[in-house]
């Protein structure tokens, strides 16, 4: 059976975010070393108090695979990857690209395999 062109899809945008917290002398280091967790709290609350929530899909991923370049988060459909610094970030990535449709350029960020 081949794929099907396209199907009905459950939210508008879908946010993964990579939550693997190592050691901080991990030799890898991780999203979580390099302060993830307050800045998807900060995301989790915005879509929330922005009323998002049925749009926006919010996943707590695992390893994303690039763990040096975290934070890491990206956002399906598009394939865009964002790595923020602070909430100010946060806050521009939900303004930008969830609520205007624009990319927040500023804080992609082009991985290559
Ligand atoms: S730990 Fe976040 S991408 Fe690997």
């Amino acid at each position: 059976m081949e794929l099907p062109e396209e199907l009905p899809q459950l939210y508008k945008r879908h946010i993964f975010a990579c939550h693997t917290q190592r050691p901080p002398m991990h030799p890898r280091g991780s999203c979580g070393a390099a302060g993830a967790q307050p800045l998807w709290d900060r995301l989790g609350r915005k879509i929330e108090e922005l009323g998002l929530g049925a749009d926006i899909g919010f996943t707590a991923s695992g390893c994303l695979g690039f763990c040096s370049a975290g934070p890491l988060l990206v956002i399906y459909p598009e394939g865009i990857w964002y790595r923020p610094q602070s909430e100010a970030d946060i806050d521009t990535i939900v303004e930008s690209h969830l609520q205007q449709d624009r990319l927040a350029e500023d804080l992609v960020v082009v991985l290559s395999r």
